[in-house]
C-alpha cells in the first residue's frame, strides 16, 4: 500500500513518469513489486503504465578483477618494465593469465618487442589503462559510447548485455493521490442499507484470463476403454465383474484346457503367488472331476492330453494371465440357467514378460464372449466385422491360429494405413465342446469369444510409440491432462 501511495505521489509530482528506472523516487524498488503495485493501481483506474525495456551492459567477473588490479596487458607491461634487462620468454608462463593474455595485447598495443629470448619495453612509463577506463564507464552507466571498444570488450568476455525493465506511468482521468478501495461485489447488505449508490465498484477486467478451472482428467486408456464399453453396450453386452486379479490356475488354465506342462504356465510367463501358494478347490466337485478327466483321459468326444493331472498344480494362485479366466467362471455360472447371452470385460492382466517399448508385465484386455444356439464360425467372423467396424476398422482378415480352449481359433488382422502393413488386432475362436459340456452347458449352446489389448488401439489413437509413456511411473501428467477431450480420428487402423 505504501508503495502504491509513493507511486501516486511521484506521478502527481512529475505529472508523468517516463521511466521508473530514471526516476529517483522509484528506481530502487524491486521490479516485481513495482509491477504488481502498478497493476493494482491500474485496475483501480488511477494510472496507465507500460513496460520499457532498456539494454544495459554489465561487468563479468574478470572485468571486476581488472577494476581492482588493472588489465592483463597493463600488468604484463609492468612486469616487463620491472625486469630491468628484459623478461625472459620462459618466464612468461609463470605469470598465469596475465602472461598468457596480457602478452598478446601488449604486443598489439606496441608497448613491447622481442629481443632474442627476451621481451623488452618500448615505452618508458606505463600508459593509462584504457580498458579499465571503459569498464568504469560501463559500470556506472551501463553503456559505452565507443562502439568499437564495446565490441572488443564483449569479445574478451569482460561484459555482457542485460535487459532491464522499467515502466512509463501516466495519469488516467480518474487519477487522484488517494487509494479508494473499490468494491468487487454488490452484497445484499448494500442493497438493504441503500449503500450501493455511494460505493465505487471495480470495473470488469475483460482482458483477464481468469483462473483456469482445475479438474481431474481421464487417462487415455480410460477414454478408449469407455469407447469400447459403449460399443459393447450398444451391441447388447453385459459387463463381467473383473476385479479379481488373483485366481487359481484352475480357472486361469485348467478349465481352459491349458495342459499343466504347457509353457504358458511356466514361471517365465506367469506370476505365481508366494502367499498364499494355493487357493480353494472349485465348489463343484463334479465339474472338477470332469476337467480332470478331459485333461487326463478325454471325455465329451475329446481324447484328452493323456497325462496325470494334479490338483495341487491346479490350485496354485496366479496373477491372471488373461481375462478368459473370468469368462470361464461366468460360463460355468451360465450352466445353472443356460441361455444365449453376451458378456464382456475390460481389465488388467499380468504376464511375466521382458519390459520393452511395446511390452509391459501388465496390460489391459478387452474380451467378449457370446453364447447362442447353434452359432458358427460364420457368426464369429460376421460379428467381428460388426464389432471392429464400430471402431472404424474395416476390411478384416482372419488367420487360423491355436488356443487350447478354442477350435477353430483365428487371429484377426487389419490393415494399418500409417504403417502400411497388416497388423494383428485380436485373437478369437469358438470355445471347445469339452470345455462347455464339462461345465454342464447344453451341446448346441455354442460360445464364441475374442480378446484384444486395450493398449494397442490407444497407442495408435494417441500416437504413442513407447508403452511406458502410456502406463507406469514414467507417464507425464501433462500428456494426460492436455490431450484433447475429443479426437477426430480418421480410422483406428
Ligand atoms: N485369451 C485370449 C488371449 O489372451 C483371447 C481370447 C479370448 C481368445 C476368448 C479366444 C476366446 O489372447
Amino acid at each position: 500500500m505504501d508503495l502504491q501511495l509513493t507511486i501516486l505521489k511521484t506521478v502527481d509530482k512529475y505529472n508523468e513518469v517516463d521511466n521508473t528506472l530514471e526516476c529517483p523516487e522509484l528506481k530502487s524498488f524491486d521490479i516485481n513489486s513495482l509491477h504488481s503495485n502498478l497493476t493494482s493501481l491500474w485496475s483501480k483506474e488511477l494510472i496507465n503504465f507500460e513496460k520499457i525495456e532498456t539494454e544495459h551492459w554489465e561487468l563479468l567477473p574478470e572485468a571486476k578483477d581488472f577494476l581492482k588490479n588493472g588489465s592483463h596487458e597493463i600488468r604484463f607491461l609492468e612486469e616487463v618494465i620491472k625486469s630491468i634487462d628484459g623478461l625472459k620468454l620462459s618466464d612468461v608462463n609463470k605469470l598465469g593469465p596475465v602472461g598468457k593474455l596480457g602478452q598478446g595485447k601488449a604486443f598489439k598495443n606496441g608497448w613491447i618487442s622481442k629481443n632474442d629470448d627476451k621481451l623488452i619495453s618500448k615505452v618508458d612509463k606505463v600508459p593509462e589503462d584504457s580498458v579499465v577506463k571503459y569498464l568504469k564507464e560501463i559500470e556506472e552507466t551501463g553503456k559505452l559510447s565507443d562502439k568499437k571498444e564495446l565490441t572488443e570488450l564483449k569479445k574478451r568476455k569482460l561484459i555482457q548485455l542485460n535487459k532491464i525493465v522499467g515502466y512509463k506511468i501516466t495519469k488516467t482521468d480518474k487519477f487522484q493521490v488517494e487509494i479508494v478501495n473499490l468494491e468487487t461485489d454488490i452484497t445484499s447488505d448494500m442493497i438493504i442499507n441503500n449503500e450501493w449508490s455511494d460505493k465505487k465498484f471495480k470495473p470488469y477486467n475483460f482482458n483477464s484470463e481468469g483462473v483456469y478451472p482445475s479438474s481431474g482428467s481421464l487417462h487415455p486408456l480410460n477414454k478408449v476403454r469407455e469407447e469400447f464399453r459403449q460399443i459393447f453396450f450398444s451391441m447388447g453386452f453385459t459387463e463381467m465383474p473383473s476385479n479379481q486379479y488373483v485366481d487359481t490356475g484352475f480357472w486361469n488354465f485348467d478349465t481352459l484346457y491349458v495342459p499343466q506342462q504347457h509353457p504358458a504356465r511356466d514361471l517365465q510367463d506367469t506370476f505365481y503367488l508366494k502367499d498364499p501358494v494355493r487357493g480353494d478347490e472349485p465348489e463343484d466337485k463334479e465339474y472338477m472331476k470332469n476337467v480332470q478327466q478331459v485333461h487326463q483321459e478325454g471325455k465329451y468326444g475329446s481324447i484328452g492330453y493323456r497325462y496325470p493331472w494334479k490338483l495341487e498344480e491346479s490350485l496354485r494362485m496366479v496373477l491372471r494371465t488373461h481375462t478368459t479366466a473370468i469368462s470361464a467362471s461366468m460360463l460355468k455360472q451360465l450352466a445353472d440357467d443356460p441361455k444365449p447371452c453376451r458378456l464382456f470385460s475390460i481389465d488388467r492382466v499380468f504376464r511375466n514378460e521382458a519390459v520393452d517399448a511395446t511390452h509391459l508385465a501388465e496390460f489391459h484386455q478387452v474380451e467378449g464372449v457370446m453364447a447362442g444356439y447353434d452359432i458358427t464360425l460364420g457368426d464369429l467372423i460376421g460379428f467381428m466385422e460388426d464389432f471392429f467396424g464400430k471402431m472404424g476398422v474395416n476390411g478384416l482378415r482372419f488367420k487360423a491360429a491355436y488356443n487350447p480352449y478354442t477350435e477353430p481359433s483365428m487371429e484377426i488382422f487389419a490393415y494399418h494405413k500409417t504403417l502400411k502393413k497388416w497388423v494383428e488386432i485380436g485373437n478369437s475362436g469358438m470355445f471347445r465342446p469339452e470345455m462347455l459340456e464339462s461345465m454342464g452347458l447344453p451341446k448346441n449352446l455354442r460360445v464364441l469369444g475374442w480378446g484384444l489389448s486395450l493398449e494397442r488401439p490407444t497407442m495408435i489413437k494417441y500416437n504413442v510409440s513407447n508403452i511406458r509413456e502410456l502406463l507406469g511411473h514414467k507417464v507425464s501428467l501433462d500428456f494426460i491432462e492436455t490431450n484433447p477431450a475429443a479426437r477426430l480420428d480418421e480410422l483406428l487402423v
